[in-house]
């Protein structure tokens, strides 16, 4: 016992007690499974190094590492890649968005039930704020990680506030290589959301798009495990008027297809400033997915509002439902049909009409 605390105390905190603790789980309780560890480099400890230890109490600092939360079956405890979660969040919390919703849980599904996969998945988030594009990022990190945004795996890049000063951006350019270079050594599976990438300066654009290319590796680190989430509001114009154009002719939202919108996103987004829309990522097919977010209606509203009153754990009825997606702005002037805030400020607002 002497013996194992000094051991302990020694090696607690490192990535190698980790993986010796892995090794165990592995070979006493489940047989001859592989030890998840992506890092070959690591040395393995054989068997015979075990031996020696009685195994009553392998079995007593295995519980109690389990304890510290520190051990679970993916061998990875940050990364908790619940699509069952993901799913359900995406069903039940995502209001108005019949496009987005399949198209993200079937990309994040497919990508991470094919760990082969040779490039990065790369998705882009457009529509105007408010319609769910963060709100969807958020999910995701939530499903996918422990700790979810706050993960030491998922990095959020919010590009006026982290890339504010358009002279700095060779310095910019460093630190987001050496941000993402860091975090996929870090975790074997990594999630970065650039929030506002309209803004993203093109030398920056420049800078990560080796990351999201098909190569192997760059300098030797392998990034094909990385999720890329680029949320901008181009093309939120041409999404409303098809949203538009579908109502005026009476036919459903629901309607509304991928293919009545991907070419018009597409060519808003080459049209569109910046460096993001003038970005080889848009030309060159790094972009998996455009995932569209269309404009929220009244009825919508209505949903978010009720969801927020929920999560205070309070019920409300119609009739406040409606007071409170009545004191929304809708546009365009005639038609007064989308939220111009969607359902952003909702959760605010909602103090007005406590009781
Ligand atoms: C996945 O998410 C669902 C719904 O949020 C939850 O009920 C379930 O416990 C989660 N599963 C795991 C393994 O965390």
């Amino acid at each position: 016992i002497l013996l194992l605390g000094f051991f302990l105390s020694l090696d607690t905190l490192s990535n190698t007690s980790l993986y010796y603790f892995n090794y165990i789980y592995c070979n006493i309780w489940e047989g001859e499974c592989q030890p998840h560890q992506d890092d070959a480099t690591q040395q393995v400890p054989t068997r015979d190094f075990w031996a020696g230890f009685p195994q009553d109490y392998t079995e007593l600092l295995y519980r109690w590492y389990c304890n510290l939360g520190q051990c679970c079956e993916s061998g990875d405890c940050r990364v908790t890649n619940n699509i069952t979660g993901l799913a359900h969040d995406l069903q039940n919390k995502l209001h108005g968005q019949h496009l987005a919703q399949p198209v993200v849980l079937k990309a994040i599904q497919g990508f991470i039930n094919h760990p082969e996969s040779n490039k990065p998945l790369t998705l882009s988030f457009h529509g105007w704020s408010g319609t769910g594009k963060n709100f969807v990022a958020r999910m995701v990190a939530d499903n996918l990680y422990r700790d979810g945004v706050k993960s030491e795996c998922v990095r959020l890049f919010i590009a006026p506030f982290h890339f504010h000063h358009a002279r700095m951006v060779d310095t910019y350019k460093g630190q987001l290589r050496d941000a993402i270079r860091d975090t996929v050594l870090r975790c074997s599976q990594t999630l970065f959301i650039f929030d506002e990438a309209e803004k993203l300066h093109p030398g920056l654009i420049d800078a990560i798009k080796p990351y999201m290319a098909h190569y192997d590796n760059v300098d030797g680190v392998n990034y094909r495990k990385a999720i890329f989430l680029f949320l901008s509001n181009i093309g939120g114009a041409a999404i409303n008027d098809v949203a538009l154009d579908f109502w005026h002719s009476g036919q459903n939202r629901e309607d509304i297809g991928m293919e009545d919108l991907e070419h018009r996103l597409r060519t808003e987004t080459m049209e569109a400033q910046g460096g993001f829309s003038k970005s080889e990522l848009m030309s060159g097919h790094l972009i998996d997915f455009f995932v569209p977010f269309l404009p929220l209606e009244y009825r919508h509203i209505k949903l978010c509002a009720k969801d927020a009153f929920a999560a205070r754990g309070l019920e409300t009825d119609e009739a406040t439902l409606d007071e409170v997606a009545k004191a929304m702005l809708y546009i365009p002037k005639e038609e007064r049909l989308f939220s111009a805030q969607g359902c952003k400020s909702i959760p605010q607002r909602i103090n007005f009409f406590l009781p």
